[in-house]
């Protein structure tokens, strides 16, 4: 069958690189992919914003399944669209992606199905939230651990983690007076900051079976030793030993199972990726946030272990056939994934760098160079993005694959080209 992934990061590129592998799949297409894409699918210039082209070409190059990567086209309703146009579509339906694209909603599911997460309140008046602080902390110099969360998508910096009174009060600010993050902010949740290790529980469910994948790490800060700004995302390794077993068997029991079920009982019911981020805290798991679809880059080291094949998984999905799957087949080698970015990035950047080396990585064992922010120029790759490419190898334990990863880092140069070097470290700690 022919299959169309929509998006043009690293993560896109993973996902064509496994699907193409599969027995079921003749041709695989990218909208609007990047360099990488062009070598395992067919890039097609279609932006992932213009449902109307992508269903039209949908029809007219017989797909048979499409799969969406990122959340502001399932948030955006491309989903519906695709139903509507009779066509199969992997992610969830405009309704259900709120709970990515709100946090309100989010919170407030959370809170209903009782699923563990931080303490919080909703304000739509910035007054209202500003003497939501100064009466529960009167003191002006004091202490203040909460988080400041604007609404809606604010492609992942509407969050501000606050330490100080003066802090929270000038993140309302940003959120809901200056209206730094637009109408994302019509609406801000402020909620108790939790500490602990973050870590990345996926599933695939069809809205009845919930399928759990390996957990993962992200590394969202810029620096090593998690400093710096936050990014999204330096590199990620799996599975992240951090949950144990029993772990995640909780987690999946007391997180995923009351949160579609939340979902059903609403009338929003959720088939795709459900993507929990989690604080491990010392009383236990708790939900930061829902993502809806693969996480970028935990996508890269999860694709790279995953041994099933993903057409049968994303059909099964689409057919409300998950529990005849049985399970899915996980290569026991861990993976680790390196994201190479411009300089500047997480600010401004440049692009159009040549990009050297790409082909003595790709003779490495058990290495794959996935592209995110690259384009093809006159024949060659230049970079096209903040984050360029993921280097993502497997290896007989972390260190292994951290090793290799790096190796394939060290092939790869363009000018300013830079890496967190600490990928993995928190797993061998
Ligand atoms: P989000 O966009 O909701 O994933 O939040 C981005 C990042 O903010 C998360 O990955 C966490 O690092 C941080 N964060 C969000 N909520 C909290 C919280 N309640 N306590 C501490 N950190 C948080
Ligand atoms: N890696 C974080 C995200 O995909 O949102």
């Amino acid at each position: 069958m022919n299959i169309l992934i929509v998006g043009n990061g690293g993560r896109e590129h993973a996902l064509a690189w496994k699907i193409a592998q599969s027995s079921h799949s003749d041709r695989v297409f990218v909208a609007p992919g990047n360099a990488g894409t062009t070598e395992d699918a067919e890039n097609v210039d279609i932006k992932s914003g213009d449902f109307p082209s992508l269903i039209r070409f949908a029809k007219e190059n017989d797909v048979s399944m499409t799969l969406i990567g990122p959340e502001a086209p399932l948030c955006a309703g491309i989903t519906d669209a695709f139903q509507d146009a009779k066509l199969r579509v992997f992610g969830p339906s405009k309704a259900a992606a709120q709970l990515e694209g709100s946090k309100v909603f989010c919170k407030n599911l959370l809170h209903n199905a009782n699923v563990p997460t931080a303490d919080y309140a909703v304000f739509s008046d910035p007054e209202h939230a500003t003497r939501h602080i100064t009466e529960r902390y009167p003191e002006p110099g004091q202490t203040v651990p909460v988080v400041v969360k604007a609404d809606g998508l604010a492609a992942g910096k509407g969050v501000i983690v606050c330490s100080t009174r003066d802090e929270a009060l000038a993140a309302i600010d940003r959120v809901a007076r200056d209206r730094e993050f637009g109408e994302a902010g019509n609406q801000l949740v402020i909620e108790e900051r939790l500490d602990g290790q973050e870590v990345s529980v996926l599933a695939i469910t069809d809205g009845r079976t919930i399928l759990t994948l390996p957990p993962a790490q992200d590394h969202k800060p810029a620096l090593d030793g998690d400093k710096g700004p936050n990014t999204g995302g330096m590199g990620a390794y799996c599975p992240a030993p951090l949950v144990d077993h029993a772990q995640l068997s909780w987690i999946e029991e007391n997180v995923l199972v009351p949160t579609i079920h939340g979902m059903k009982r609403g009338r929003t019911p959720f088939q795709g990726i459900l993507y929990a981020g989690l604080m491990m805290t010392h009383q236990g798991p708790q939900v930061l946030e829902y993502n809806v679809r693969f996480g970028d880059p935990e996508c890269q080291p999860l694709l790279m272990r995953l041994k099933s094949d993903l057409v049968d998984v994303l059909d099964a999905t689409l057919s409300g056939r998950l529990e005849d799957l049985g399970g899915l087949e996980w290569d026991p080698r861990p993976a680790v994934c390196v994201v190479m970015a411009s300089e500047g990035y997480p600010g401004a950047y440049e692009c159009g760098k040549p990009i050297r080396g790409l082909a003595d990585a790709a003779k490495l064992p058990d290495v794959k160079v996935f592209h995110a922010g690259t384009a093809t120029l006159d024949g060659g790759v230049v970079s096209n993005g903040g984050r360029v490419l993921g280097v993502t190898a497997l290896g007989d334990s972390i260190a292994n694959a951290k090793r290799r990863a790096y190796e394939g880092v060290k092939c790869i140069r363009w000018d300013g080209a830079w890496c967190r070097k600490d990928i993995s470290d928190k797993a061998l700690q």
